[in-house]
């Protein structure tokens, strides 16, 4: 099998499923108990928060768990929203984002807040003096993310923290799902106050993340209880799920600046790949993007019809997000990108690990060449 679909999931980590059940069997207390069993589930919690921290180099109490990266967006999001409204009701993020930023902030369109889309370049990119001239005293959250997940654009993440941070009112939230130990991203240089991570995108387990709040910041709480993570997200916490966390974040930054050059070098062979081939067209910028994510189109082919046949050999990639458009079968961040329509519509996307290797990139080449040709054949 050759698993080249890294962006949508993971396949969890060894020592991370180990360090899963060891927590499970040996801290199954409540961290909220006040005996020894729940003393011993709080103390490893707060080890793990506080390794956390360290990874992130940010404080313990800054540290968030949730359940992943759609509901750290939507808890900072609507957090910051319902909290701050008295401030003013304008939101700014980018027509790119992951659907659970792009619903989530038309949710709140339909609570009476206001929405920038910001558009962006055909690499992707956010345009600052753009960004400057739809800032407005009323701003109350930019949300732009690290990582695009379909094309792999990186963000400039510490320009646009610079723009808000000259706001006062404003706070910046980073969906940082796709760049978290791929693309190094430094929350407290970059004047970030909300930081999204999910586990299952870095060999984690599903149902696993971390929001990241700056201290001073206040959040409405989704989920009301037993005052659970500084009374931000009430609910028994998942102490073996964080514990199999922190070691997924700890594994995925210890091996971050090899894997980056591993990734690099593979992304550019298939990219030099790729162009040789007729009806392809590359869709990920060649700069200002991460190492992990490549997107392209074949003009002519159904995408669906691309994964199927290569599905045959037991090769798995896939095509834009599920929901991330209006119109069903087009990418909403292709045609925001500028692309024409039968692009949009037939956009693939690699996404690779720390387990590719340059023969499964090359083999995958050598089907994506055989099944194009057969299948324009068929289609002529
Ligand atoms: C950029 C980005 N943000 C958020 C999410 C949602 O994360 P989760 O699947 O952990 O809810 C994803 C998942 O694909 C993503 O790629």
């Amino acid at each position: 099998m050759i698993y080249l679909d890294n962006s949508a999931t993971t396949k969890p980590n060894p020592q991370v499923l180990d360090s899963f059940t060891k927590a499970s069997t040996g801290f199954f207390g409540n961290a909220s108990s006040i005996h020894g069993i729940g003393m011993d589930a709080e103390r490893l919690l707060r080890k793990s928060r506080e390794q956390a921290a360290s990874l992130l180099e940010v404080n313990p109490n800054e540290i968030i768990f949730t359940s992943g990266g759609t509901e750290g967006n939507n808890l900072a999001i609507k957090g910051i929203a319902l909290e701050h409204q008295n401030r003013g009701k304008h939101i700014i993020t980018s027509a790119i984002e992951h659907p659970s930023v792009i619903e989530t902030c038309q949710g709140l369109e339909a609570l009476g807040f206001e929405v920038t889309y910001l558009d962006v370049d055909e690499s992707g990119l956010v345009d600052i003096d753009n960004l400057k001239k739809e800032m407005r005293e009323d701003t109350i959250l930019v949300s732009i993310m690290h990582v695009n997940n379909e094309i792999g654009t990186i963000q400039p993440i510490k320009e646009i923290g610079e723009v808000v941070q000259s706001y006062p009112k404003a706070f910046f939230h980073v969906d940082h799902v796709q760049g978290y130990g791929k693309v190094p991203l430094n929350i407290q240089a970059s004047h970030v106050d909300l930081c999204t991570i999910s586990g299952h995108k870095i060999h984690g387990l599903k149902g696993t993340g971390v929001l990241y709040v700056k201290q001073t910041v206040k959040l409405f709480s989704l989920a009301h209880g037993g005052g659970q993570e500084r009374r931000i997200r009430s609910g028994t916490e998942n102490v073996a799920g964080i514990v199999s966390l922190v070691k997924a974040m700890r594994l995925a930054k210890e091996k971050q600046s090899e894997l980056h050059k591993k990734l690099t070098n593979l992304k550019h062979t298939l990219m030099e790949q790729l162009q040789t081939l007729n009806r392809v067209v590359i869709n990920t910028p060649k700069f200002a993007s991460a190492p992990h994510i490549v997107n392209f189109s074949v003009r002519g082919l159904k995408p669906e019809v691309v994964i199927h046949a290569l599905e045959d050999f037991e090769i798995f990639i896939s095509t834009k997000s599920a929901c991330s458009s209006k119109s069903a079968d087009e990418s909403a961040v292709l045609i925001a990108c500028g692309k024409d329509r039968d692009i949009a519509i037939s956009g693939l996307r690699v996404s690779m690990s720390y387990e590719t290797t340059k023969e499964e990139v090359d083999y995958f080449f050598q089907k994506l060449t055989e099944v194009i040709k057969k299948l324009s054949e068929v289609m002529g």
